[in-house]
Parts: C-alpha cells; sequence; structure tokens
C-alpha cells in the first residue's frame, strides 16, 4: 500500500468555518488589514468581533491539527457584503506570525458567532460620540465609522487614536478620508455628515503633527483645546475604548473621573470598553 502522506495544503479548510480571503493590504511592518467572504447567514452589529484564525501546525506525535484562533474585531460596518480585519503582526506570534503572510484566494477559519461590547446599544442617547483607540484598537471604531446609524444618533463623532509610529496610523487616517466618498453615508445622512468628524491623531514614538498619549494630552486639557470641544461630561458625552489593557485601565478611570458610567448590552450607560487583541 501507498504511504498515505498528509497534504496539509488540501487538509487545511475542508472546514464548514473556512472564509477566503479577497484583499490584504500592509501598513507597517507591524500591521496590516484583510478583507474576506462573508458566511451568508452570518448577521453582527457594527463593532462586534469574532474568533479567527488558521489551522495550527500538525501535533509532532499524533499528526492532528487544530485550529489557533484568536478574537478580532470585525472592522467592516454590519452592511458590507464581506468583512475586513485589522491586525498586528508579530513576528514569533502563534497566529499572526502565520496570518501576515496570507493573500486572496487563501482561507481563513472564521467562528460566525460575534459578540461585544462596543456597539450603539450598550450607551445611552447622547450628544457627542467619543472613540478612543490606540494602536489595532482602531479596528472596531473602522466599522461604526462607516456605520449610518452613528450619525443619525449622535451631533458629533470625536476620534482619538494613539499609536508608536506615524505609520501606524495610515489605516484610520485612509478610513476617514475615503468617508468623504461614501455613497451610502452621503446620501443617507446628507453631504455634510463627515463635517460631525473629528479626528485627533497623536504618536507617542516618532514625529508627527501632535505628539503625545491621549491620556496626558486630556490630563493637561490640550486635547479640548485643540479639539475645541469641553471635556467629557455625562449628560452629553458617549465614549467607547479600545487598545492595550493599560491604556483601557487609565482611560476608564479618567471617564469615571468626569462622571461617566461603563455600560452593557443589558445595561446602557455612558461608556463602554474592549480590549484591543494582542498575539
Ligand atoms: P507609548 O509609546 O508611550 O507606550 P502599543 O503598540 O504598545 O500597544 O501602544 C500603542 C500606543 O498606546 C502607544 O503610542 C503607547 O504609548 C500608547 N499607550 C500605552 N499605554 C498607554 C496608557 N496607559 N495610556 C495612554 N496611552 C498608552
Amino acid at each position: 500500500q501507498a504511504p498515505v502522506t498528509l497534504d496539509t495544503a488540501k487538509a487545511v479548510p475542508t472546514l464548514p468555518d473556512a472564509q477566503t480571503v479577497t484583499e490584504v493590504k500592509h501598513y507597517t511592518d507591524r500591521l496590516f488589514s484583510f478583507r474576506c467572504t462573508r458566511p451568508a447567514s452570518m448577521r453582527f452589529r457594527s463593532g462586534e468581533f469574532v474568533m479567527i484564525g488558521l489551522m495550527g501546525d500538525p501535533h509532532p506525535e499524533t499528526g492532528k491539527v487544530k485550529p489557533l484562533l484568536r478574537a478580532y474585531s470585525i472592522a467592516s460596518p454590519s452592511w458590507d457584503e464581506e468583512l475586513e480585519f485589522y491586525s498586528i503582526k508579530v513576528q514569533d506570534g502563534p497566529l499572526t506570525s502565520k496570518l501576515q503572510h496570507i493573500k486572496p484566494g487563501d482561507q481563513i477559519i472564521l467562528r460566525p458567532k460575534p459578540v461585544g461590547t462596543l456597539v450603539h446599544d450598550a450607551l445611552l442617547p447622547g450628544k457627542q460620540l467619543w472613540f478612543f483607540a490606540t494602536g489595532t484598537g482602531f479596528a472596531p471604531f473602522a466599522s461604526l465609522l462607516r456605520e449610518p446609524q452613528t450619525y443619525e444618533d449622535y451631533d458629533e463623532i470625536i476620534i482619538t487614536h494613539t499609536c508608536r509610529e506615524a505609520g501606524e496610523l495610515t489605516y484610520g487616517r485612509d478610513l476617514i478620508e475615503g468617508l468623504k466618498e461614501d455613497e451610502l453615508l452621503n446620501e443617507l445622512i446628507g453631504d455634510g455628515f463627515w463635517k460631525k468628524i473629528k479626528y485627533y491623531p497623536t504618536t507617542t514614538r516618532e514625529e508627527s503633527a501632535k505628539m503625545g498619549r491621549i491620556t496626558d494630552l486630556m490630563r493637561s486639557g490640550e486635547a479640548f483645546a485643540d479639539l475645541g470641544v469641553a471635556p467629557l461630561n455625562p449628560d452629553t458625552d458617549r465614549a467607547m475604548i479600545c487598545g492595550n489593557l493599560a491604556f483601557n485601565l487609565e482611560l476608564k478611570e479618567m471617564l469615571e473621573g468626569y462622571g461617566l458610567v461603563e455600560g452593557a448590552n443589558s445595561n446602557p450607560q455612558h461608556y463602554v470598553v474592549e480590549k484591543a487583541f494582542l498575539d
């Protein structure tokens, strides 16, 4: 009998949860985004996340392969035909060391069970909506910024994005620029919708137009002066936080200091938090 060899290329996803990659864009040696097909029956709310990944390497003794999955915010809006993700590349990261090499036509695994707290349902009505992001924490806001409800529910959207280097702001900046040409948003909300947006990008380790951590810039009052807005107030301001753990904790404490209360799907309040994916 001929030996049975494991053809990993064929053995990989004949799985029910496989989706096909349609586009990949690399931004820096640490960041990339990609798009893939969307399961026909999958519904989600803009801002939610899903588990995605690849098949792991075969077990050295048993030869069994298991999926390697991580939580990823969906960066595309709920109405989009495809799904988009924004990812870090960690050279020795179990998943992203492999995921960074995907190409159009490749398959990824996607468990179609979206969940999350960065959703409109978890916030009480308000006037200003703040999106606070660091690094790849911008992803859920990329979804919410393309969601018409965001502009229907709020007078003004204020986006802060703090990254180490200027190149790490590109994905967010391009996305916000692209909103000006977004036909759906222009049609639904009128051509002034994007004037509702205030964008405040900052860097911490490379020279850029505005330097510093957003937390420090808020504490000193500089961020509010630059933006021409008052500090956050529970009567009018709502906020969503998504970044690294230290950032989330620090900002959460600051928002509580302004009198904002954390909300959840079951108990809508003034702000919500979610941790950005780290490999
Ligand atoms: P810094 O360069 O001063 O650490 P990372 O890539 O490590 O996730 O960080 C993304 C960005 O978040 C960096 O600009 C980093 O600034 C910033 N950052 C890290 N911790 C905090 C924090 N506690 N508050 C505000 N910004 C933070």
